[in-house]
């Protein structure tokens, strides 16, 4: 990636409508890296842009121990060309019978930065989820007594709740609870996709906070029906109507330090998507930030890019800011129709659209820093 010459940063972020705009460098709260072949070519789409990546752990199996978030760890920096400057940070599984005493040493020797929890069933690889959150109390009291976030994919999983409901159906129903019998619990609500969730965020004490993803700012649920069914605008927690992507356009560009960048990005051979049952997930990361970057655009809002993508996750994380920045320029570019990533092939998010902003390049950071 070219760098390029450092320019004022507020100057440039501050006038009515710039073509060029200088961020310190972002980090991705929420991605999914796979493993094996699926790895190593998809973990540069991420590194590209961002500094640190909180790395979801639901491989086949899932990562519930230390060594195994440490082996992940490994495989990740070893995908990874030598010279690249990106931290993977980890995360442990939780399932009913995880072990607290491990969950309290990886956090304290550095390895794990957070939990997450996947109700059973819930989405992709979940299978081994917590099939009753009250399993888990034990491990929650001591992720709050530590000060280790709880990640939460926040869908009620019984069958009977309508699709488009479950994302405010956790939250009724389990959120309130966690957050009612763990008041001192740092939570982060993933991946949020409702009106409902906006505003309980909102609403709730600076522990509780929440990402939302590039698609989600740019989806409602009519995309995914528009000509015929598109199995590659299909990701869990799925789109919902257009008042709640505006609602999410609304938190997303507030400045309001609770929401964050985090992509979701969730690549799937495109054999998976396009199939009889096709899978849940959204593989963004070759136009992740661009997508940031339109979407705060339309929302007039490019001054309020930077906190949102690279200043409010890390200090909900208590992890010190980046220090370079990157740009991004607004020139069209056309999405590729696919990747073929190892002999694998996967159909990005807006595969062979345009998009207006395009990340340029990567600096050191700026005097203003
Ligand atoms: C994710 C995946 O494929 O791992 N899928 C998705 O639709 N987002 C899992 C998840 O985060 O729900
Ligand atoms: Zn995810």
């Amino acid at each position: 990636m070219p760098t390029f010459n450092q320019a004022p940063v507020r100057q440039e972020i501050n006038i009515q409508s710039p073509r060029r705009v200088i961020i310190r460098q972002p980090d991705d709260w929420h991605v999914h890296l796979r493993d094996g072949p699926m790895l190593a070519s998809v973990a540069g789409y991420t590194a590209r842009q961002f500094a640190r990546a909180i790395v979801m752990p639901n491989l086949v199996p899932p990562v519930t121990t230390m060594a195994a978030a440490i082996a992940y760890r490994d495989r990740i920096i070893a995908a990874l060309p030598l010279d690249t400057a990106f931290t993977p940070l980890m995360t442990a599984y939780l399932t009913d019978d995880i072990d607290a005493s491990e969950i309290e040493r990886g956090f304290q020797e550095g390895v794990l930065t957070a939990c997450k929890l996947y109700p059973a069933h819930a989405t992709t690889n979940s299978a081994h989820g917590v099939t009753d959150v009250r399993k888990i109390y034990g491990v929650l009291a001591a992720m709050e007594r530590i000060g280790m976030p709880l990640l939460l994919h926040g869908e009620a999983t019984d069958r009977h709740v309508d699709i488009f409901d479950r994302e405010a159906v956790f939250i009724d129903r389990i959120l309130t609870k966690i957050v009612a019998n763990f008041p001192a619990l740092k939570i982060v609500l993933e991946h949020i996709t409702t009106r409902e969730a906006v505003q309980f965020v909102e609403a709730a004490g600076p522990l509780l906070a929440a990402t939302i993803t590039p698609h989600h700012l740019m989806i409602n649920r009519n995309a995914m029906f528009e000509g015929g069914i598109r199995p590659h605008l299909y990701c869990l927690p799925v789109a919902k109507r257009e008042v709640h992507r505006l609602a999410l356009r609304k938190a997303a560009t507030s400045g309001n330090p609770k929401f964050f960048l985090g992509t979701d990005s969730a690549p799937h051979a495109v054999g998976d998507k396009e199939t009889a049952c096709g899978c849940a997930g959204i593989f963004n990361a070759p136009v992740a930030l661009e997508c940031y970057a339109t979407a705060f655009d339309e929302e007039n809002a490019l001054d309020k890019l930077e906190a949102f993508a690279s200043e409010n996750g890390p200090k909900f994380y208590g992890l010190p800011l980046n220090e370079n920045t990157v740009c991004l320029e607004k020139t069209e570019w056309r999405v590729e129709a696919d990747f073929a990533l190892g002999g694998i092939t996967v159909v990005p998010f807006l595969a062979s659209g345009l998009v207006p902003w395009k990340l340029s390049g990567r600096g050191a950071v700026t005097s203003d820093y």
